[in-house]
This record gives structure tokens, C-alpha cells and sequence, in this order.
């Protein structure tokens, strides 16, 4: 009996020593302490032994399970703390890598070149208004002096939604809107989206963004809209800009005009950016046509106003040297982060 209990003592120590995990030493435990292990069956095996032995014999059995017991616990925590240590050097965070930063918004080009005209004109006395981008025949051609059979209707191509309502191919009808509100003088800016049936390409969109101006007052004339303009551009593009205007023909307008700005790179020397000419045209602009006043309830011998129209687009692309306009509606968050 001392025999067996010696040997396995030792085969139990041994085992637990050379026992590398915790299923290991749950194993070895099972088979020496558990239910049917080895050392359970000697105690079950005292009734067989002599009374006189069986104190000392139980003395030494509860000694081996005991140093058994603390053998297996002392390895048990040696395992976990090893583990606990691997799983630390696994895991250590580098605080020298530099964080992943959190994607935010930014303004859109379009935004951008948009607050920048606000800005200006508010600055001149105007305020911001809007219009509608659905909207009747009447306010987008026939009280903007283009009757049914006239040619400029078919150079914008129109999104008809019925026969007499469609989606606005310029923003021009806001003249009118404002003008029948019929508070006089009028100052005014409006931009939004307009529609017309154009294939895309790196020039062309079905759909876009203009802004209309409109100022009507007693004693308005040719002049005041050059200098308002010209204010524009060169708040727009630099102070050395300097503008012209070419002679144009808007049905709404007369006389009409084109307003070119020199080139704001080459200085209106001539570059690839302004195809050689010196000059970029930005806008279109006239005095507004008595046909127009008149439809909108506006006396055209006592007042008199200037009109202008910009294509938002076209003015974004300039500024930030953009060559394709499709690049402003993909919404590429690599393209959008750069401004
Ligand atoms: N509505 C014109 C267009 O879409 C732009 C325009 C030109 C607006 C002259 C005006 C203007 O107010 O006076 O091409």
C-alpha cells in the first residue's frame, strides 16, 4: 500500500510537472483525484486494511491527494499567468502608429463657388431668393419674351411633365416671380437647378445650376450693369481682373450681352487654360426687355432693370481648374476631400 501510494505521488507530480496546458492537468487530476481515479481507489480500499494501519495509511494518503492538489494548483496558476502574458504580447497597441482618421464631410465645389456668389452679392445689397424648379411654360419661356413659335425654344431642350408644365431650363422665370410680387425696387440673386435633355459629356449635364440676378429700380442702365458686374468678377477672380463684354442676344434682355473675364491664369496673355484668347466668358447678362416688364406688372417707362445668369458649374470648374463636370456629380469622396 505504501508502495502504491509512493508511486503514485510521484507519477502524479511528475505527470502535473510535465503537463503544459490546462486540459493536461485536468486530465491528470480526473485520473488520480477524480470519481474512479487512482488515489480515490485506495481510499476506497482502507476498509481492507488492517484497523490498527488505518490511521497512519489515511494520514498518508490525505498527505499525497494534498501535495497532489497544491502541485496541481501551483501549475494551474503557472499556465494561466503564461497564457495571460502571451495573450499580452499579442495584443499591445503601438500608440506610435498614426490613428485612422475619421472620414468628414466637405463642402462641394458647387457649395463652395455658390457661398462665394452669395457672398459678393449680399455684400452689394442683394438679397438671396428661390424658385421653383417645376414650373409652368408661362414663366420659363412665354412671359420671358419667348412665345411658342419662337426659335429659342427648341435651343433648350425641356423636360415637358404635361403639355403646359415642365421642369425649368433656366433660372430666369424667378425675374418674373419676383417681379409680380410687385414690390419695387428689386435686388435680387436666385440660384438653383435647372433641367434641359442633354446627353453627359465633360461639358454637359441634364441636369445643373445657374444663377440668376436681377436689379430693377428707377434710372438703371447699361452702365450700372457693367460696374455691378465688373465688381463681381473681380471679387470672384482677383482684383486684377478685368471684364468685356460682347454683344449677345437673349430674348429676355435688350441689349444683351456675353461678359468675358481675363484669364485668371495667364493674365489674358493666352494659355491652354483660356484656349489661346486671353479671355474666359462667364456669364450672360442685358437690360431687361419692356415686353418682360410689362408682363410681370412692372411700368417700363418708370423702371428699368439689368438681368444676368451664371452657370454654377461652369464657374466651380474654373475656379478649381476642374476639366470634367461629371467629376461634380460623382460625389468620389477622393475627388470631394480636396476642397
Ligand atoms: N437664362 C440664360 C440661359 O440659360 C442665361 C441668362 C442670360 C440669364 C442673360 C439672364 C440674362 O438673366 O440676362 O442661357
Amino acid at each position: 500500500m505504501k508502495d502504491k501510494l509512493k508511486e503514485i505521488r510521484e507519477r502524479a507530480l511528475k505527470e502535473i510537472e510535465e503537463s503544459g496546458t490546462a486540459e493536461k492537468l485536468n486530465e491528470v487530476r480526473v485520473a488520480v483525484l477524480g470519481k474512479k481515479g487512482e488515489l480515490t481507489a485506495v481510499l476506497k480500499g482502507m476498509k481492507d486494511v488492517d484497523a490498527s494501519e488505518r490511521p497512519k495509511v489515511g494520514a498518508m494518503v490525505n498527505e499525497a491527494r494534498e501535495e497532489i492538489e497544491n502541485a496541481l494548483n501551483e501549475a494551474k496558476n503557472k499556465i494561466e499567468s503564461k497564457v495571460r502574458e502571451m495573450k499580452m504580447a499579442k495584443e499591445t497597441i503601438d500608440v506610435t502608429l498614426p490613428a485612422i482618421r475619421p472620414l468628414t464631410g466637405h463642402r462641394h465645389p458647387n457649395q463652395i463657388a455658390l457661398d462665394e456668389i452669395e457672398r459678393i452679392f449680399i455684400g452689394l445689397g442683394y438679397e438671396v431668393v428661390e424658385g421653383p424648379e417645376i414650373e409652368k411654360d408661362y414663366y420659363n419661356f412665354e412671359a420671358l419674351n419667348i412665345p411658342a413659335d419662337h426659335p429659342a425654344k427648341d435651343e433648350q431642350d425641356t423636360f415637358y411633365i404635361t403639355g403646359d408644365i415642365l421642369l425649368r431650363t433656366q433660372t430666369s422665370g424667378t425675374q418674373v416671380h419676383e417681379m409680380e410680387k410687385g414690390k419695387l425696387p428689386i435686388r435680387m440673386i436666385s440660384p438653383g437647378r435647372v433641367f434641359r435633355s442633354d446627353e453627359v459629356d465633360a461639358t454637359h449635364s441634364p441636369s445643373f445650376h445657374q444663377v440668376e440676378g436681377l436689379l430693377i429700380d428707377e434710372k438703371v442702365s447699361f452702365s450700372d450693369l457693367k460696374g455691378t458686374l465688373q465688381e463681381f468678377a473681380k471679387e470672384l477672380f482677383g482684383e486684377e481682373t478685368r471684364v468685356k463684354f460682347r454683344p449677345h442676344h437673349f430674348p429676355f434682355t435688350e441689349p444683351s450681352a456675353e461678359m468675358d473675364v481675363s484669364c485668371f491664369k495667364c493674365g489674358g496673355e493666352g494659355c491652354r487654360f483660356c484656349k489661346g484668347s486671353g479671355w474666359i466668358e462667364i456669364l450672360g447678362c442685358g437690360m431687361v426687355h419692356p415686353h418682360v416688364l410689362e408682363m410681370s406688372g412692372v411700368d417700363h417707362l418708370k423702371y428699368k432693370g439689368f438681368a444676368f445668369g451664371v452657370g454654377l458649374e461652369r464657374i466651380a470648374l474654373l475656379k478649381y481648374e476642374i476639366d470634367d463636370m461629371r467629376l461634380l456629380y460623382e460625389n468620389d469622396s477622393r475627388f470631394l476631400q480636396q476642397f
